[in-house]
């Protein structure tokens, strides 16, 4: 356990492999020591929260456009992060454009309105705000920052066949209830409309080994694949100490590259509910097998483009901090000291050049 800044630079030690990415958050920027340790161990960000439409959006300049069919919106924060990571030289993963989840109900319903039982608006009308949404925050990004980032996550956790929904599809969506399954096209259309040359377009999603859920996924990609609106999969990678089991995410990764996408694993983190040597034993265990992995894959010529952990330490992470759960679930404790787990995931590739 050594400080930060003591520690070998972890995106260093992967930089022939893949980009090793946190989830971040802007008040980070200010706190010195947050920068210096993103700037140390990673080579790409995640705004953990602060590019999702319900932080972009404004609803207020929204009714003053007085347009029903373009929203406005606010991208303060979402900016100041992106002018860091430009001026420092780290990348950028964009997160997210269409999402069920921190999208405000307002935003589908006829004439913005936020009353809880408001209409919702006609087909028609939410085509053209999807597009329009999608157009505008790609072109703010892009006029400055185009260069930065190099993924955009275009519709995040639209599949959920095994929660009690009557079919593959997440139903309670509010994406689905107004657009149905072409939801998912429309926006990958609009989304390539928009990038910029060499950025790759994602479809993200959590349990994305799991079979079921995988084949569900694999059937839409194909068919997005097969009409060139889709680069990648994001499988997220949210884990326990026990589960899952790596074979399936392994099987998994090798199903979605056959597709010809390249893989990004975009939200890691492995809950672990005791900060003790035993448990963080185990836990460096688990990643340093997770990352053999990743590498054993990428070293086979599988197109892993980077890995992202879901925070920086334990302390900002949202196991801790949104489900409160009482984990310990990263490679840096709450005072930024490395944690057995940096050491093995650190490892990982001399351990691979080894085998090579
Ligand atoms: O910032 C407000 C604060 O002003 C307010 O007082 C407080 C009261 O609840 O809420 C704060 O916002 C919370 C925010 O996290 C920042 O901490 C939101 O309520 C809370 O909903 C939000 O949770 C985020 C969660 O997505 C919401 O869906 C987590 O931080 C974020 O880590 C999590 O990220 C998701 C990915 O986007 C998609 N995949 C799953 C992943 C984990 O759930």
């Amino acid at each position: 356990m050594i400080a930060f800044d003591k520690a070998p630079s972890l995106c260093r030690a992967y930089s022939r492999d893949f980009w090793i990415g946190a989830a971040v958050n802007p008040w980070m920027l200010q706190d010195a020591e947050y920068r210096a340790l993103i700037l140390r161990h990673f080579s790409s960000v995640t705004l953990e929260n602060d590019m999702k439409p319900e932080r972009l959006l404004d609803r207020k300049a929204t009714l003053a456009g007085g347009d029903p069919l373009r929203a406005q919106m606010n991208f303060t924060l979402a900016d100041r992060v992106l002018s860091f990571a430009a001026e420092y030289g780290l990348k950028v993963r964009f997160h997210v454009l269409c999402w069920h989840n921190q999208t405000p109900r307002w935003f589908f319903a006829e004439n913005w309105s936020d009353a809880p039982d408001a209409p919702l608006a006609s087909r028609e009308t939410i085509l053209s705000r999807q597009e329009n949404y999608i157009r505008d925050v790609m072109t703010h990004v892009n006029q400055r920052w185009a260069d930065t980032v190099y993924a955009w996550d275009v519709v995040n956790e639209a599949f959920e066949p095994d929660q009690n929904e009557p079919g593959l599809y997440r139903a309670r969506s509010l994406w689905y209830q107004t657009l149905g399954p072409d939801f998912i096209p429309a926006a990958f259309r609009a989304a390539r409309r928009y990038q910029a040359p060499g950025q790759q377009l994602y479809y993200n999603d959590y349990n994305a080994f799991q079979p079921e859920k995988r084949d569900a996924i694999l059937a839409a990609l194909k068919t997005l694949k097969a009409k060139s609106l889709i680069d990648g999969m994001g499988m997220q990678g949210h884990m326990n100490l026990d589960w899952p089991d790596f074979a399936l995410c392994e099987e998994a990764i090798r199903r979605y590259a056959g597709l010809g996408l390249s893989v990004q694993v975009t939200e890691l983190d492995i809950h672990c509910p005791g900060a003790d040597a035993e448990r963080q034993a185990a836990l460096a265990d688990r990643y340093g097998a997770y990352f053999a992995m990743l590498l054993r894959l990428h070293r086979e010529g599988l197109p892993i483009g980077s890995v992202t952990f879901w925070g920086v330490t334990d302390r900002d992470s949202w196991l801790t901090g949104f489900r409160r759960e009482g984990s310990y679930p990263l490679l840096f404790d709450g005072e930024k000291h490395t944690k057995p787990a940096f050491d093995a995931v650190l490892a990982q590739p001399d351990k691979a050049l080894l085998k090579d």
